[in-house]
């Protein structure tokens, strides 16, 4: 016959082991949902349906035709790829349905929200207008969706920590928030302008550490932030530039070298937030690296064709040409798009986005690794 001891110790051990079975599902994503909801921000490279044909950036007006999503979804979906971003994967990951977009109003918004708009720069649109930088401007920034989060928010009771500290972390305690990437836009859209690089630098990294700051105060809890990433290689910037300006993995050197001075100041900035704010998980997203990695070893991860677009026109080198962008009439599309690295000049393939979303969640490329976000949205409880 069994002792009372031995039946307290069996006990104990199946619960131990339970609980360790639980942990394991939570790292694999498979079988766990640690959020129930994520918010999600940024410009193109995030936006899963804010823009459409027309009212998206000028130059990739062509969004809601063929080829765009032909990989995955097998219609265009309004993403700026062949199929899944990055977000995508972050849903799948955290077993949650695709994001829906803000602006769609008959979207299912109880998993979340994406408040990402392509074309959307982290200065507010009043600045580009007063340099008369408004050819190819969307006049969406991180304000808009600021105030669209706003505008959400208040649906939910929320203002802010001191004012409605209840209503917010029901809010927050559920949600993972992603803030996209964001400021490319702001550098691009001052190519051929007398307004320098540093000043674009400076106001960009004021407008998204004030961004996150606002998140936080608001009451999030569980954040990651996503870096530039190695902007001087989007085919569209090689083809701005001359011949003589290239790094060692073949990109534009100066801008590569911008977008890397930029990350290190958000990143010193997010440490600060991190003392600031020490109820939170902030995590920092390297896109940079991440980038800079597949570019040093791309047969390791199947590329073959690093600055040429899958989807565009010309032939040659990059097979790009501005007035013939991805879904235009003249464009055509390759047919492995999971070898090239870029899709229409500027936004990357599904291909790349996988990779890049792996060593974001594996923990490659995430400080402190993604994995830790996870655990300790575990610990805080079960939702
Ligand atoms: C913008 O354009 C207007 C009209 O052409 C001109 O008067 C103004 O000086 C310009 N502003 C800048 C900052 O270049
Ligand atoms: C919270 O909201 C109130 C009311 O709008 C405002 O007065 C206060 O400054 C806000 N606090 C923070 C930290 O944003
Ligand atoms: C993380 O993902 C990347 C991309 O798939 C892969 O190359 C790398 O080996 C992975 N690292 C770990 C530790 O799993």
């Amino acid at each position: 016959m069994p002792s009372l001891f031995t039946i307290f110790f069996s006990l104990f051990t199946i619960l131990v082991l339970a609980s360790s079975t639980h942990g394991s599902g939570t790292r694999t994503g498979t079988n766990t949902r640690p959020f129930k909801k994520i918010f999600a921000f940024g410009d193109s490279y995030t936006d899963t349906g804010n823009t459409v044909s027309g009212n998206g950036p000028a130059g990739f007006s062509f969004v809601s035709n063929p080829p765009y999503g032909s990989t995955f979804f097998h219609h265009p979906t309004n993403r700026y790829s062949d199929g899944r971003l990055v977000i995508d994967f972050v849903a799948e990951k955290l077993s949650l349905p695709y994001l829906s977009a803000y602006r769609n109003n008959k979207a299912d918004k109880s998993n979340g929200v994406n408040f990402a708009v392509a074309g959307s720069t982290a200065i507010e649109h009043r600045f580009f207008v007063r340099n008369n930088l408004t050819l190819n401007i969307t006049p969406q920034s991180l304000q808009t969706q600021l105030y669209w989060f706003d505008k959400f928010l208040a649906t939910q009771g929320c203002v802010n920590m001191t004012t409605t500290p209840n209503q917010c972390k029901a809010v927050f305690d559920e949600a993972l928030i992603w803030v996209g990437e964001i400021g490319a836009n702001d550098y691009a859209y001052i190519i051929g302008s007398t307004v320098t690089g540093n000043t674009i630098q400076h106001l960009a990294l004021k407008r998204s550490t004030n961004f996150v700051q606002a998140l936080l105060n608001k009451g999030a809890k569980y954040v990651v932030v996503q870096g530039l990433p190695t902007t001087g290689c989007l085919t569209l910037s090689m083809y701005l530039s001359g011949d003589d300006d290239r790094d060692d993995i073949g990109c534009l050197g100066s801008q590569n070298r911008q977008s890397y001075s930029h990350n290190t100041i958000y990143q010193a900035k997010l440490e600060d937030f991190r003392k600031e704010f020490p109820e939170a998980v902030i995590v920092y997203a390297d896109y940079w690296n991440a980038y800079h990695t597949v570019m040093k070893n791309p047969t390791k991860y199947g590329f073959k064709e690093l600055y040429k677009v899958c989807c565009g026109t010309g032939g040659g080198e990059l097979n790009f040409d501005f007035f013939g962008a991805c879904g235009s009439p003249a464009s055509s599309m390759c047919t492995v798009p999971s070898q090239y690295i870029n899709w229409d000049g500027v936004h990357l393939t599904e291909g790349m986005y996988k990779v890049v979303s792996e060593m974001f969640l594996n923990g490659t490329f995430t400080h402190p690794p993604f994995d830790y976000l996870i655990k300790k949205k575990m610990q805080a409880g079960i939702n």
